[in-house]
């Protein structure tokens, strides 16, 4: 029975470890998510803020209401045993009704809350690049919305991801430690079909999952259970024909009748038939602009 004894060492040396694994990730994860950033004060000068504006950005462009519900009076992020039970809060007057305009502006723009602490996979990575303005129609909008006196619910980031994190297998659950708090605003680019704008829009909105040179890969801040991040240079969506990308948005179906899958499947089906038209083309213009694959020499 010497190989049964064997058997229960090996088992019990694999507890161990196992417990010993989350007990270093629990720690870790405690230190990084009770830290405190300081970033610069925000200061609105004469922007002159427009809440309607704000509300399509709300709802449809940077779709807060995907993680903070369709009324923000708090929403679902995801419901699953590896990520855990993640909730996105309350942004109602009810909540938010004793922050500064600069206070609200700084959770978009730092990825952090009124005390500095990094917000859990709020999506900086993307809004740092967004223009000042667009920031404060945003919080004009925020501010004009009905308060909603609803509860959080209490967010618990499962077991599993937290010990993938410490092991480097899952990054920027906390954008606010990867965002450059020095950085200015970008500066505001006039809305139309250009490249120009196409290019504001990817920065702030799409280049966090599909990366600055547009070529795709893993969504180091997702579950492991997504899929790459598809290509949007010319060897992708940026090689299809205008009305081939605008249909992708308008159906959930990509250039070759495939659906495409979450995350992005699920955003499209929420909000793409919303995205106005001229963002559409001017994101199609900037990424038909994207060189694919590097041509050797
Ligand atoms: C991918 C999901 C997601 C999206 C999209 C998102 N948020 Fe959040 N946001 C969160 C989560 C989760 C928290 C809470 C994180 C924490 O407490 O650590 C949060 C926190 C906040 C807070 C701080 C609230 C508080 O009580 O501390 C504000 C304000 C906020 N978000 C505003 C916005 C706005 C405005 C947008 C759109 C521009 C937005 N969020 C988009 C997930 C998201
Ligand atoms: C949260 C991460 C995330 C964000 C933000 C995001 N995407 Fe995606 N996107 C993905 C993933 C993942 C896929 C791959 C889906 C699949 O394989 O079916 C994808 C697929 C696509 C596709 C389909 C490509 C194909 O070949 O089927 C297009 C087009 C696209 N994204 C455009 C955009 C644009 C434009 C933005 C910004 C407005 C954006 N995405 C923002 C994650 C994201």
């Amino acid at each position: 029975m010497r190989i049964l004894r064997w058997i229960g060492w090996g088992l019990g040396a694999l507890v161990v470890l196992v417990l010993g694994a989350h007990v270093v990730a629990s720690v870790k994860w405690a230190r990084h998510a009770n830290a405190r950033i300081a970033v610069p004060p925000i200061a609105f000068g004469n922007v002159r803020a427009s809440a309607k504006h704000g509300e399509y950005l709300v709802r449809v462009a940077a779709a807060c209401t995907e993680c903070h519900g369709d009324d923000l009076a708090g929403g679902v992020v995801v419901e699953d045993f590896v990520p855990g039970h993640i909730y996105g809060p309350n942004i109602t007057q009810a909540a938010l009704k004793d922050w500064t305009d600069a206070e609200i502006a700084a959770t978009i723009h730092h990825g952090v809350d009124r005390t500095g602490r990094p917000l859990l996979i709020m999506p900086s990575l993307n809004f740092q690049f967004l223009c000042l303005q667009d920031v404060a129609d945003m919080v004009a909008f925020l501010r004009h919305l009905p308060p909603v006196n609803k509860a959080n619910r209490v967010t618990r980031v499962g077991r599993i991801i937290k010990v993938l994190w410490a092991l480097g297998q899952v990054s920027d659950v906390f954008p606010a430690e990867t965002v450059d708090h020095v950085r200015t605003f970008t500066a505001r680019v006039p809305e139309g079909p250009t490249v120009a704008y196409g290019r504001y829009l990817y920065t702030s909105h799409c280049a966090g999952c599909h990366r600055e040179d547009g070529r795709g890969g893993k969504v180091t801040s997702g579950p492991p259970d997504w899929p790459p991040a598809a290509n949007l240079t010319q060897d992708g969506a940026g090689g299809w024909k205008q009305a081939e990308f605008i249909r992708a948005f308008r159906t959930g179906v990509n250039a070759s009748g495939s659906a495409i899958r979450p995350p992005m499947g699920d955003a499209i089906r929420r909000t793409g038939k919303l995205i106005k038209e001229h963002d559409l083309k001017a994101l199609w213009s900037y990424l038909h602009t994207l060189k694919g694959k590097d041509v050797g020499f």
